[in-house]
Protein backbone atom coordinates (compact mmCIF):
# COMPACT_ATOMS: atom_id res chain seq x y z
CA UNK A 1 0.00 0.00 0.00
CA UNK A 2 3.05 1.96 0.98
CA UNK A 3 3.75 2.43 -2.74
CA UNK A 4 0.38 3.69 -3.65
CA UNK A 5 0.56 6.35 -1.32
CA UNK A 6 4.14 7.55 -2.59
CA UNK A 7 2.47 7.50 -6.18
CA UNK A 8 -0.62 9.42 -4.68
CA UNK A 9 1.51 12.29 -3.89
CA UNK A 10 3.08 12.72 -6.87
CA UNK A 11 -0.20 12.10 -9.05
CA UNK A 12 -1.90 14.37 -6.62
CA UNK A 13 -0.07 17.46 -7.61
CA UNK A 14 0.18 15.92 -11.19
CA UNK A 15 -3.38 15.86 -11.97
CA UNK A 16 -4.67 18.87 -9.73
CA UNK A 17 -2.95 20.92 -12.32
CA UNK A 18 -4.88 19.63 -15.34
CA UNK A 19 -8.19 19.50 -13.41
CA UNK A 20 -8.25 22.69 -11.71
CA UNK A 21 -8.80 24.44 -15.43
CA UNK A 22 -12.56 24.73 -15.97
CA UNK A 23 -13.57 22.51 -18.72
CA UNK A 24 -15.74 24.36 -20.30
CA UNK A 25 -13.46 27.23 -21.07
CA UNK A 26 -10.03 26.51 -21.32
CA UNK A 27 -9.78 22.93 -23.24
CA UNK A 28 -6.64 20.81 -21.85
CA UNK A 29 -5.59 18.83 -25.41
CA UNK A 30 -3.44 15.93 -25.01
CA UNK A 31 -0.81 15.44 -28.38
CA UNK A 32 -2.74 15.95 -31.42
CA UNK A 33 -1.36 14.45 -34.50
CA UNK A 34 -2.57 14.42 -38.08
CA UNK A 35 -2.30 10.99 -39.32
CA UNK A 36 -1.29 7.91 -36.72
CA UNK A 37 -0.62 7.63 -33.11
CA UNK A 38 0.24 4.46 -30.19
CA UNK A 39 -0.55 5.70 -26.17
CA UNK A 40 1.17 3.28 -24.07
CA UNK A 41 2.39 2.71 -20.32
CA UNK A 42 5.87 3.41 -21.78
CA UNK A 43 7.58 6.45 -24.02
CA UNK A 44 9.55 3.72 -25.26
CA UNK A 45 6.72 1.24 -26.44
CA UNK A 46 4.85 4.08 -27.96
CA UNK A 47 7.85 5.69 -29.82
CA UNK A 48 8.69 1.73 -31.37
CA UNK A 49 5.04 1.59 -32.30
CA UNK A 50 4.76 4.57 -33.63
CA UNK A 51 8.41 4.26 -35.47
CA UNK A 52 6.82 0.96 -37.13
CA UNK A 53 3.49 2.98 -38.12
CA UNK A 54 6.29 5.60 -40.02
CA UNK A 55 7.95 2.62 -42.01
CA UNK A 56 5.14 1.94 -43.43
CA UNK A 57 3.65 -0.37 -40.41
CA UNK A 58 0.18 -0.66 -40.36
CA UNK A 59 -1.97 -1.09 -36.45
CA UNK A 60 -1.38 -4.67 -36.21
CA UNK A 61 2.69 -4.60 -36.95
CA UNK A 62 2.74 -1.89 -34.73
CA UNK A 63 0.65 -4.03 -32.17
CA UNK A 64 3.08 -6.42 -32.23
CA UNK A 65 5.67 -3.80 -31.71
CA UNK A 66 4.37 -2.17 -28.70
CA UNK A 67 2.83 -5.18 -26.61
CA UNK A 68 6.61 -6.47 -27.46
CA UNK A 69 8.29 -3.37 -26.13
CA UNK A 70 6.01 -3.71 -22.66
CA UNK A 71 7.53 -6.49 -22.35
CA UNK A 72 10.77 -4.96 -22.04
CA UNK A 73 9.99 -1.10 -21.05
CA UNK A 74 7.02 -2.06 -18.50
CA UNK A 75 7.27 -5.79 -16.74
CA UNK A 76 5.35 -4.59 -14.17
CA UNK A 77 2.51 -5.52 -16.57
CA UNK A 78 3.73 -5.79 -20.01
CA UNK A 79 4.25 -9.47 -20.85
CA UNK A 80 5.44 -12.49 -22.93
CA UNK A 81 4.59 -14.52 -19.87
CA UNK A 82 0.89 -13.43 -19.58
CA UNK A 83 -2.42 -12.75 -21.53
CA UNK A 84 -4.73 -10.11 -23.46
CA UNK A 85 -7.27 -8.81 -25.33
CA UNK A 86 -7.02 -6.97 -28.79
CA UNK A 87 -10.23 -5.32 -30.32
CA UNK A 88 -9.61 -3.73 -33.48
CA UNK A 89 -11.70 -1.90 -35.98
CA UNK A 90 -10.33 -1.74 -39.79
CA UNK A 91 -10.25 1.00 -42.20
CA UNK A 92 -13.42 -0.80 -43.98
CA UNK A 93 -15.18 -0.82 -40.41
CA UNK A 94 -15.01 -4.38 -39.97
CA UNK A 95 -14.72 -5.13 -36.48
CA UNK A 96 -13.06 -7.96 -34.50
CA UNK A 97 -11.46 -9.43 -31.30
CA UNK A 98 -8.54 -11.41 -30.46
CA UNK A 99 -8.61 -13.40 -27.56
CA UNK A 100 -4.94 -14.79 -26.11
CA UNK A 101 -5.93 -15.30 -22.76
CA UNK A 102 -4.29 -17.56 -20.19
CA UNK A 103 -5.73 -20.86 -19.93
CA UNK A 104 -5.49 -23.58 -16.84
CA UNK A 105 -2.74 -26.10 -17.10
CA UNK A 106 -4.51 -29.59 -18.21
CA UNK A 107 -3.44 -31.06 -14.55
CA UNK A 108 -5.69 -28.35 -13.31
CA UNK A 109 -8.49 -28.89 -10.59
CA UNK A 110 -11.55 -27.37 -9.40
CA UNK A 111 -10.31 -27.90 -6.30
CA UNK A 112 -6.99 -27.26 -6.55
CA UNK A 113 -6.53 -23.99 -4.22
CA UNK A 114 -8.05 -25.34 -1.29
CA UNK A 115 -6.95 -27.27 1.80
CA UNK A 116 -8.62 -30.64 3.06
CA UNK A 117 -10.81 -28.53 5.20
CA UNK A 118 -12.05 -26.90 1.93
CA UNK A 119 -10.53 -23.39 3.04
CA UNK A 120 -8.74 -21.46 -0.13
CA UNK A 121 -4.87 -21.78 0.88
CA UNK A 122 -3.79 -17.83 1.25
CA UNK A 123 -1.63 -17.08 -1.70
CA UNK A 124 -1.22 -20.05 -3.90
CA UNK A 125 -3.30 -19.07 -6.42
CA UNK A 126 -1.38 -15.58 -6.47
CA UNK A 127 2.12 -15.76 -5.84
CA UNK A 128 4.76 -18.68 -6.92
CA UNK A 129 4.42 -21.49 -9.61
CA UNK A 130 0.66 -22.52 -8.82
CA UNK A 131 -0.71 -19.62 -9.41
CA UNK A 132 0.24 -19.39 -13.11
CA UNK A 133 -1.82 -20.09 -16.44
CA UNK A 134 -0.35 -20.99 -19.31
CA UNK A 135 0.91 -17.82 -21.57
CA UNK A 136 -1.01 -16.65 -24.57
CA UNK A 137 0.87 -13.18 -25.58
CA UNK A 138 3.39 -14.79 -28.03
CA UNK A 139 0.37 -16.39 -29.47
CA UNK A 140 -1.52 -13.21 -29.31
CA UNK A 141 1.10 -11.13 -30.82
CA UNK A 142 1.39 -13.84 -34.27
CA UNK A 143 -2.09 -14.15 -34.71
CA UNK A 144 -2.36 -10.70 -35.24
CA UNK A 145 0.88 -10.62 -37.59
CA UNK A 146 -0.26 -13.46 -39.50
CA UNK A 147 -4.06 -12.05 -40.26
CA UNK A 148 -3.01 -8.66 -40.81
CA UNK A 149 0.48 -7.66 -40.67
CA UNK A 150 2.20 -5.90 -43.62
CA UNK A 151 5.71 -5.88 -42.67
CA UNK A 152 8.31 -8.77 -41.76
CA UNK A 153 8.52 -9.89 -38.64
CA UNK A 154 12.03 -9.42 -38.53
CA UNK A 155 11.39 -5.68 -38.98
CA UNK A 156 9.27 -5.74 -35.68
CA UNK A 157 10.63 -7.28 -33.83
CA UNK A 158 14.40 -6.13 -33.91
CA UNK A 159 14.00 -2.78 -32.83
CA UNK A 160 12.85 -4.22 -29.60
CA UNK A 161 15.57 -6.54 -29.24
CA UNK A 162 17.82 -3.70 -29.26
CA UNK A 163 15.90 -1.89 -26.89
CA UNK A 164 16.09 -4.99 -24.12
CA UNK A 165 20.23 -4.64 -24.90
CA UNK A 166 20.16 -1.16 -24.68
CA UNK A 167 18.17 -0.99 -21.73
CA UNK A 168 15.55 1.17 -20.42
CA UNK A 169 15.56 4.10 -17.99
CA UNK A 170 14.41 3.75 -14.41
CA UNK A 171 11.27 6.18 -13.94
CA UNK A 172 10.44 8.04 -10.65
CA UNK A 173 7.36 6.16 -10.51
CA UNK A 174 9.42 2.94 -11.40
CA UNK A 175 11.44 3.26 -8.12
CA UNK A 176 9.26 3.84 -5.97
CA UNK A 177 7.81 0.30 -7.30
CA UNK A 178 10.85 -1.88 -7.77
CA UNK A 179 11.82 -0.82 -4.03
CA UNK A 180 8.08 -2.10 -2.47
CA UNK A 181 8.51 -5.43 -4.79
CA UNK A 182 11.99 -6.38 -3.54
CA UNK A 183 10.92 -8.82 -0.98
CA UNK A 184 8.31 -10.26 -3.21
CA UNK A 185 10.98 -10.99 -6.05
CA UNK A 186 13.39 -12.51 -2.81
CA UNK A 187 10.95 -14.74 -1.70
CA UNK A 188 9.85 -16.43 -4.73
CA UNK A 189 13.24 -16.18 -6.19
CA UNK A 190 16.18 -16.29 -3.79
CA UNK A 191 18.48 -16.43 -6.69
CA UNK A 192 17.44 -13.03 -8.04
CA UNK A 193 15.77 -11.29 -10.92
CA UNK A 194 16.66 -8.72 -13.53
CA UNK A 195 15.02 -6.42 -11.32
CA UNK A 196 16.64 -7.38 -7.78
CA UNK A 197 18.67 -4.74 -6.49
CA UNK A 198 18.63 -1.56 -5.26
CA UNK A 199 17.28 0.50 -8.55
CA UNK A 200 16.87 4.42 -8.87
CA UNK A 201 15.39 6.82 -10.89
CA UNK A 202 18.02 7.18 -14.23
CA UNK A 203 19.27 4.06 -13.91
CA UNK A 204 19.31 2.09 -16.59
CA UNK A 205 18.46 -1.83 -16.38
CA UNK A 206 19.32 -4.24 -19.16
CA UNK A 207 17.74 -7.37 -20.46
CA UNK A 208 19.71 -9.36 -21.77
CA UNK A 209 18.02 -13.06 -21.12
CA UNK A 210 14.45 -11.47 -21.87
CA UNK A 211 16.63 -10.33 -25.88
CA UNK A 212 17.89 -13.63 -26.14
CA UNK A 213 14.29 -14.93 -25.89
CA UNK A 214 13.18 -12.44 -28.36
CA UNK A 215 15.40 -13.13 -30.91
CA UNK A 216 14.89 -17.06 -31.07
CA UNK A 217 11.56 -16.00 -31.10
CA UNK A 218 12.03 -13.74 -34.08
CA UNK A 219 13.93 -16.46 -35.59
CA UNK A 220 11.57 -19.51 -34.89
CA UNK A 221 8.07 -18.11 -34.64
CA UNK A 222 5.25 -19.05 -31.96
CA UNK A 223 6.31 -22.40 -32.01
CA UNK A 224 9.59 -21.50 -30.64
CA UNK A 225 7.47 -20.61 -27.77
CA UNK A 226 5.39 -23.11 -27.37
CA UNK A 227 6.75 -26.42 -29.31
CA UNK A 228 10.58 -25.58 -29.50
CA UNK A 229 13.64 -25.05 -26.84
CA UNK A 230 12.06 -22.09 -25.22
CA UNK A 231 8.89 -23.85 -24.50
CA UNK A 232 11.38 -26.69 -23.27
CA UNK A 233 13.24 -24.44 -20.98
CA UNK A 234 9.96 -22.99 -19.61
CA UNK A 235 8.38 -25.86 -18.80
CA UNK A 236 11.55 -27.54 -17.25
CA UNK A 237 11.62 -24.39 -15.03
CA UNK A 238 8.22 -24.34 -13.93
CA UNK A 239 8.06 -27.87 -12.69
CA UNK A 240 11.64 -27.52 -11.01
CA UNK A 241 10.08 -24.31 -9.12
CA UNK A 242 6.79 -26.89 -8.22
CA UNK A 243 4.26 -25.38 -10.94
CA UNK A 244 2.30 -27.99 -12.69
CA UNK A 245 2.38 -26.53 -16.71
CA UNK A 246 3.90 -29.23 -18.86
CA UNK A 247 5.50 -28.76 -22.45
CA UNK A 248 1.87 -30.32 -23.56
CA UNK A 249 0.17 -27.37 -22.31
CA UNK A 250 2.34 -24.87 -23.95
CA UNK A 251 2.15 -26.99 -26.99
CA UNK A 252 -1.69 -26.68 -27.27
CA UNK A 253 -2.11 -23.35 -26.31
CA UNK A 254 -3.68 -20.94 -29.42
CA UNK A 255 -5.00 -17.82 -29.67
CA UNK A 256 -8.72 -17.40 -30.48
CA UNK A 257 -10.34 -14.66 -33.03
CA UNK A 258 -13.47 -13.82 -30.96
CA UNK A 259 -16.63 -11.74 -32.20
CA UNK A 260 -16.66 -9.05 -30.20
CA UNK A 261 -19.49 -7.30 -28.06
CA UNK A 262 -21.34 -4.83 -30.06
CA UNK A 263 -24.35 -2.52 -28.89
CA UNK A 264 -25.30 1.04 -29.49
CA UNK A 265 -25.92 3.88 -26.87
CA UNK A 266 -27.37 6.92 -28.00
CA UNK A 267 -26.10 6.81 -31.62
CA UNK A 268 -22.69 5.18 -30.75
CA UNK A 269 -21.69 2.35 -31.56
CA UNK A 270 -19.39 0.52 -29.34
CA UNK A 271 -17.07 -2.65 -29.85
CA UNK A 272 -16.19 -4.23 -26.80
CA UNK A 273 -14.03 -7.50 -25.40
CA UNK A 274 -16.43 -10.66 -25.09
CA UNK A 275 -16.09 -13.57 -22.82
CA UNK A 276 -14.10 -14.64 -21.18
CA UNK A 277 -13.72 -10.88 -20.74
CA UNK A 278 -16.88 -9.83 -18.41
CA UNK A 279 -15.83 -6.47 -20.23
CA UNK A 280 -18.17 -6.16 -23.36
CA UNK A 281 -21.03 -7.57 -21.59
CA UNK A 282 -20.87 -5.70 -18.42
CA UNK A 283 -20.03 -2.39 -20.34
CA UNK A 284 -23.17 -3.02 -22.83
CA UNK A 285 -25.34 -3.82 -19.65
CA UNK A 286 -24.20 -0.79 -18.06
CA UNK A 287 -24.50 1.71 -20.67
CA UNK A 288 -28.04 0.07 -22.02
CA UNK A 289 -29.01 0.79 -18.00
CA UNK A 290 -27.97 4.03 -18.23
CA UNK A 291 -29.11 5.47 -21.61
CA UNK A 292 -32.56 6.63 -21.01
CA UNK A 293 -31.06 9.04 -18.16
CA UNK A 294 -30.30 12.74 -19.17
CA UNK A 295 -26.52 12.46 -17.68
CA UNK A 296 -25.77 15.38 -19.80
CA UNK A 297 -28.36 17.91 -17.58
CA UNK A 298 -27.21 15.86 -14.56
CA UNK A 299 -23.89 16.65 -15.41
CA UNK A 300 -20.42 14.87 -14.51
CA UNK A 301 -19.89 13.52 -11.28
CA UNK A 302 -23.14 15.03 -9.79
CA UNK A 303 -25.11 13.46 -7.44
CA UNK A 304 -27.79 11.89 -10.07
CA UNK A 305 -25.06 10.91 -12.87
CA UNK A 306 -23.33 8.98 -9.75
CA UNK A 307 -26.40 7.27 -8.34
CA UNK A 308 -27.59 6.12 -11.80
CA UNK A 309 -23.70 4.70 -12.79
CA UNK A 310 -23.38 2.89 -9.14
CA UNK A 311 -26.94 1.63 -9.46
CA UNK A 312 -26.74 0.11 -13.10
CA UNK A 313 -22.87 -1.08 -12.17
CA UNK A 314 -24.01 -2.51 -8.76
CA UNK A 315 -26.36 -4.91 -10.99
CA UNK A 316 -24.23 -5.66 -13.41
CA UNK A 317 -21.22 -6.81 -11.70
CA UNK A 318 -23.62 -8.95 -9.68
CA UNK A 319 -25.04 -10.65 -13.13
CA UNK A 320 -20.90 -11.06 -13.86
CA UNK A 321 -20.29 -13.18 -11.06
CA UNK A 322 -23.18 -15.34 -11.55
CA UNK A 323 -23.23 -16.01 -15.57
CA UNK A 324 -19.74 -15.37 -17.09
CA UNK A 325 -17.14 -17.51 -17.78
CA UNK A 326 -15.05 -19.02 -20.52
CA UNK A 327 -17.96 -19.26 -23.61
CA UNK A 328 -15.86 -22.58 -24.51
CA UNK A 329 -16.90 -24.29 -21.00
CA UNK A 330 -20.27 -22.29 -20.14
CA UNK A 331 -23.18 -21.51 -21.80
CA UNK A 332 -23.57 -17.51 -21.23
CA UNK A 333 -27.02 -15.99 -22.06
CA UNK A 334 -25.01 -13.05 -23.88
CA UNK A 335 -28.17 -12.06 -26.26
CA UNK A 336 -30.49 -12.01 -22.99
CA UNK A 337 -28.10 -10.22 -20.84
CA UNK A 338 -27.15 -7.27 -22.97
CA UNK A 339 -31.02 -7.29 -24.09
CA UNK A 340 -33.07 -3.72 -23.56
CA UNK A 341 -35.97 -5.30 -22.18
CA UNK A 342 -33.91 -7.30 -19.41
CA UNK A 343 -32.16 -4.24 -18.49
CA UNK A 344 -34.66 -2.07 -18.23
CA UNK A 345 -36.61 -4.55 -15.71
CA UNK A 346 -32.95 -4.74 -14.18
CA UNK A 347 -33.30 -0.81 -13.10
CA UNK A 348 -36.90 -1.04 -12.22
CA UNK A 349 -36.74 -1.02 -8.45
CA UNK A 350 -33.76 2.37 -9.13
CA UNK A 351 -35.37 5.40 -6.87
CA UNK A 352 -33.33 8.65 -6.74
CA UNK A 353 -34.41 8.61 -3.06
CA UNK A 354 -32.48 5.75 -1.80
CA UNK A 355 -29.76 3.11 -2.75
CA UNK A 356 -30.30 -0.17 -3.54
CA UNK A 357 -28.78 -2.85 -1.26
CA UNK A 358 -26.65 -5.18 -2.65
CA UNK A 359 -27.85 -7.26 -0.24
CA UNK A 360 -31.30 -6.84 -1.76
CA UNK A 361 -30.08 -8.22 -5.08
CA UNK A 362 -27.54 -11.01 -3.99
CA UNK A 363 -25.64 -11.51 -0.88
CA UNK A 364 -21.79 -11.80 0.33
CA UNK A 365 -19.36 -9.94 2.37
CA UNK A 366 -16.07 -9.12 0.69
CA UNK A 367 -12.50 -7.57 1.45
CA UNK A 368 -10.48 -6.22 -1.19
CA UNK A 369 -7.10 -4.88 -2.95
CA UNK A 370 -7.16 -2.60 -5.73
CA UNK A 371 -4.71 -1.18 -8.17
CA UNK A 372 -3.19 -0.96 -11.45
CA UNK A 373 -0.97 -4.25 -12.41
CA UNK A 374 -2.26 -4.77 -15.97
CA UNK A 375 -1.94 -2.21 -19.26
CA UNK A 376 -3.58 -0.73 -21.96
CA UNK A 377 -2.39 0.77 -25.02
CA UNK A 378 -4.11 2.44 -28.41
CA UNK A 379 -3.14 2.73 -31.70
CA UNK A 380 -4.50 4.20 -34.57
CA UNK A 381 -2.80 4.40 -38.01
CA UNK A 382 -2.13 6.26 -40.77
CA UNK A 383 -4.39 3.80 -43.08
CA UNK A 384 -7.68 4.40 -40.78
CA UNK A 385 -7.20 1.08 -38.77
CA UNK A 386 -7.64 0.67 -34.49
CA UNK A 387 -6.86 -1.37 -32.55
CA UNK A 388 -7.29 -1.15 -28.36
CA UNK A 389 -5.15 -3.70 -26.40
CA UNK A 390 -5.19 -4.74 -22.82
CA UNK A 391 -2.76 -6.93 -21.40
CA UNK A 392 -1.83 -8.33 -18.41
CA UNK A 393 0.08 -10.61 -15.59
CA UNK A 394 -2.55 -10.01 -13.52
CA UNK A 395 -1.13 -9.01 -10.05
CA UNK A 396 1.88 -6.59 -10.53
CA UNK A 397 5.04 -8.66 -12.17
CA UNK A 398 2.26 -11.67 -11.81
CA UNK A 399 2.98 -14.43 -9.82
CA UNK A 400 6.42 -12.86 -8.85
CA UNK A 401 8.06 -16.31 -10.16
CA UNK A 402 11.04 -15.14 -12.93
CA UNK A 403 12.58 -17.29 -15.44
CA UNK A 404 16.23 -16.50 -15.27
CA UNK A 405 17.02 -18.55 -18.53
CA UNK A 406 14.22 -17.09 -20.45
CA UNK A 407 14.19 -13.54 -18.77
CA UNK A 408 10.70 -12.50 -17.75
CA UNK A 409 7.87 -12.74 -15.21
CA UNK A 410 5.40 -15.70 -14.79
CA UNK A 411 1.25 -14.50 -14.54
CA UNK A 412 -1.06 -15.34 -11.46
CA UNK A 413 -4.13 -15.12 -14.11
CA UNK A 414 -5.17 -18.52 -11.98
CA UNK A 415 -6.35 -16.10 -9.34
CA UNK A 416 -8.91 -14.86 -11.94
CA UNK A 417 -10.60 -18.66 -11.47
CA UNK A 418 -13.49 -18.52 -8.75
CA UNK A 419 -11.33 -20.83 -6.31
CA UNK A 420 -14.21 -21.29 -4.31
CA UNK A 421 -17.65 -20.14 -4.85
CA UNK A 422 -18.33 -16.85 -3.03
CA UNK A 423 -14.88 -16.48 -2.08
CA UNK A 424 -13.35 -13.62 -3.61
CA UNK A 425 -10.18 -12.91 -5.91
CA UNK A 426 -7.65 -10.09 -5.33
CA UNK A 427 -9.86 -7.90 -7.04
CA UNK A 428 -13.28 -8.74 -4.43
CA UNK A 429 -15.07 -10.44 -7.52
CA UNK A 430 -16.79 -13.35 -6.34
CA UNK A 431 -17.50 -15.87 -9.13
CA UNK A 432 -19.90 -18.93 -9.24
CA UNK A 433 -19.48 -22.36 -11.18
CA UNK A 434 -19.52 -20.48 -14.28
CA UNK A 435 -16.29 -19.41 -13.19
CA UNK A 436 -14.62 -21.75 -11.71
CA UNK A 437 -11.39 -23.76 -12.66
CA UNK A 438 -10.94 -27.06 -15.40
CA UNK A 439 -8.40 -28.23 -17.48
CA UNK A 440 -7.71 -25.92 -20.63
CA UNK A 441 -10.55 -23.41 -19.50
CA UNK A 442 -9.76 -19.53 -20.03
CA UNK A 443 -10.13 -17.48 -16.16
CA UNK A 444 -13.02 -14.67 -16.48
CA UNK A 445 -11.69 -11.18 -17.19
CA UNK A 446 -12.77 -7.57 -16.87
CA UNK A 447 -10.14 -6.58 -19.29
CA UNK A 448 -12.44 -3.77 -21.77
CA UNK A 449 -10.27 -3.03 -25.18
CA UNK A 450 -12.93 -0.46 -26.54
CA UNK A 451 -13.70 1.33 -29.68
CA UNK A 452 -16.44 4.03 -30.75
CA UNK A 453 -17.94 4.89 -33.80
CA UNK A 454 -20.19 7.43 -34.48
CA UNK A 455 -22.19 8.10 -37.65
CA UNK A 456 -20.63 5.24 -39.02
CA UNK A 457 -16.85 6.43 -38.64
CA UNK A 458 -14.23 5.73 -35.81
CA UNK A 459 -14.61 7.89 -32.68
CA UNK A 460 -12.51 6.69 -30.15
CA UNK A 461 -9.93 3.84 -29.67
CA UNK A 462 -9.75 3.10 -25.01
CA UNK A 463 -9.17 1.16 -22.20
CA UNK A 464 -6.84 1.15 -19.33
CA UNK A 465 -5.95 -1.63 -16.27
CA UNK A 466 -7.38 -1.73 -12.64
CA UNK A 467 -8.79 -4.96 -12.38
CA UNK A 468 -12.43 -5.14 -11.61
CA UNK A 469 -12.15 -1.22 -11.83
CA UNK A 470 -11.51 -1.50 -15.94
CA UNK A 471 -14.89 -1.88 -16.84
CA UNK A 472 -16.40 1.15 -14.87
CA UNK A 473 -12.92 3.20 -16.17
CA UNK A 474 -13.71 2.84 -19.47
CA UNK A 475 -17.60 3.64 -19.31
CA UNK A 476 -16.56 6.98 -17.46
CA UNK A 477 -13.94 8.31 -20.22
CA UNK A 478 -16.66 7.18 -23.22
CA UNK A 479 -19.02 9.39 -21.24
CA UNK A 480 -16.93 12.37 -20.34
CA UNK A 481 -16.26 12.87 -23.85
CA UNK A 482 -19.69 11.64 -25.18
CA UNK A 483 -22.15 13.49 -22.45
CA UNK A 484 -20.14 15.89 -21.10
CA UNK A 485 -17.99 17.46 -24.12
CA UNK A 486 -14.51 16.66 -22.46
CA UNK A 487 -11.41 16.45 -24.91
CA UNK A 488 -9.35 12.77 -24.58
CA UNK A 489 -7.14 14.33 -21.85
CA UNK A 490 -9.61 16.03 -19.83
CA UNK A 491 -11.82 12.55 -20.32
CA UNK A 492 -8.46 10.63 -19.01
CA UNK A 493 -7.72 12.90 -16.63
CA UNK A 494 -11.41 13.08 -14.64
CA UNK A 495 -11.64 12.01 -11.15
CA UNK A 496 -13.63 8.55 -11.24
CA UNK A 497 -15.70 6.74 -9.14
CA UNK A 498 -16.25 2.54 -8.92
CA UNK A 499 -18.96 0.37 -7.70
CA UNK A 500 -18.97 -3.34 -8.18
CA UNK A 501 -22.21 -4.86 -6.54
CA UNK A 502 -19.92 -6.63 -3.70
CA UNK A 503 -18.80 -4.80 -1.23
CA UNK A 504 -21.66 -2.88 -1.31
CA UNK A 505 -19.67 0.75 -1.48
CA UNK A 506 -18.73 3.71 -4.39
CA UNK A 507 -15.25 3.53 -4.33
CA UNK A 508 -13.77 7.07 -4.93
CA UNK A 509 -10.31 8.75 -5.97
CA UNK A 510 -9.59 10.70 -2.95
CA UNK A 511 -9.91 13.91 -2.44
CA UNK A 512 -11.18 14.89 -5.92
CA UNK A 513 -14.84 14.31 -5.25
CA UNK A 514 -16.30 17.03 -3.08
CA UNK A 515 -17.27 16.63 0.44
CA UNK A 516 -20.74 17.89 0.09
CA UNK A 517 -21.41 15.59 -2.71
CA UNK A 518 -19.97 12.90 -0.44
CA UNK A 519 -22.17 13.74 2.53
CA UNK A 520 -25.26 13.95 -0.16
CA UNK A 521 -24.56 10.38 -1.31
CA UNK A 522 -24.14 9.27 2.39
CA UNK A 523 -27.76 10.70 3.18
CA UNK A 524 -29.34 8.39 0.17
CA UNK A 525 -26.98 5.42 1.67
CA UNK A 526 -24.94 5.09 -0.11
CA UNK A 527 -21.20 4.07 1.60
CA UNK A 528 -18.41 5.75 0.05
CA UNK A 529 -14.80 5.02 0.35
CA UNK A 530 -11.85 6.72 -0.38
CA UNK A 531 -9.15 5.11 1.03
CA UNK A 532 -9.41 1.62 -1.40
CA UNK A 533 -7.91 2.71 -4.46
CA UNK A 534 -5.47 6.00 -4.24
CA UNK A 535 -6.03 6.07 -8.26
CA UNK A 536 -8.97 4.31 -10.60
CA UNK A 537 -7.76 2.92 -13.77
CA UNK A 538 -4.70 4.05 -16.04
CA UNK A 539 -6.81 4.91 -18.85
CA UNK A 540 -5.16 5.46 -22.58
CA UNK A 541 -7.11 6.63 -25.15
CA UNK A 542 -7.13 7.92 -28.79
CA UNK A 543 -9.69 10.37 -29.72
CA UNK A 544 -10.72 11.20 -33.50
CA UNK A 545 -11.54 14.38 -33.93
CA UNK A 546 -13.86 16.56 -36.18
CA UNK A 547 -11.66 17.61 -38.49
CA UNK A 548 -9.87 14.18 -38.18
CA UNK A 549 -7.22 14.61 -36.38
CA UNK A 550 -6.11 12.77 -33.35
CA UNK A 551 -5.77 13.67 -29.79
CA UNK A 552 -4.28 10.89 -27.60
CA UNK A 553 -5.30 10.78 -24.12
CA UNK A 554 -2.18 9.90 -22.29
CA UNK A 555 -2.81 9.10 -18.71
CA UNK A 556 -1.02 11.23 -16.02
CA UNK A 557 -2.11 8.90 -13.05
CA UNK A 558 1.22 6.65 -14.55
CA UNK A 559 4.06 7.09 -17.20
CA UNK A 560 2.27 6.89 -20.08
CA UNK A 561 2.84 8.84 -23.50
CA UNK A 562 1.43 9.25 -26.63
CA UNK A 563 3.59 9.31 -29.67
CA UNK A 564 2.60 10.05 -33.30
CA UNK A 565 2.85 11.43 -36.30
O1 LIG B 1 -8.20 -10.01 -16.41
C1 LIG B 1 -8.48 -9.34 -15.44
O2 LIG B 1 -9.56 -8.84 -15.25
C2 LIG B 1 -7.39 -9.05 -14.42
N1 LIG B 1 -6.40 -10.08 -14.46
C3 LIG B 1 -6.82 -7.71 -14.72
C4 LIG B 1 -5.77 -7.33 -13.76
C5 LIG B 1 -5.54 -5.90 -13.68
O3 LIG B 1 -6.17 -5.08 -14.30
C6 LIG B 1 -4.50 -5.52 -12.74
N2 LIG B 1 -4.70 -4.22 -12.28
N3 LIG B 1 -5.33 -4.00 -11.29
Amino acid sequence: MKQYLVILCLLVTLIACKDHAPLTHTKTHGLITQQAMVVSARKEASQIGSDILKKGGNAFDAMVATELALAVAYPYAGNIGGGGFMVYRLHTGETGALDYREKAPMAATKNMYLDSLGNVVPHKSTVGPMAVGVPGTIAGVFASHKKFGSLPIEDIIQPVIELAERGVVVTEMQEERLKYFQPYFQEVNPNGTVLTGNWKSKDTIKYAALAKTLKAVMIGGDDEFYKGETAKTLAKFIQEQGGIIIEEDLARYEAKWRKPITFEYDGLKITSMSPPSSGGICLAQIMKMIEPYDLDLFGHNSLKTIQVLAEAERRAYADRSHYLGDPDFVNIPQEDLISSEYLIERMGDFSFEQATASEDISHGKVDIIESNETTHYSIVDQFGNAIAVTTTLNSGFGSKLYCPELGFFLNNEMDDFSSKPGVPNVYGLIGAEANSILPEKRMLSSMTPTIVEKDGKLLMTLGTPGGSTIITSVLQTILNVHEFKMTMQEAVNAPRFHHQWLPDEIRMEPNRFEKGLIKQLESKGYEINEERSPVIGIVDGILIQEDGSLEGGADPRGDDTAIGF
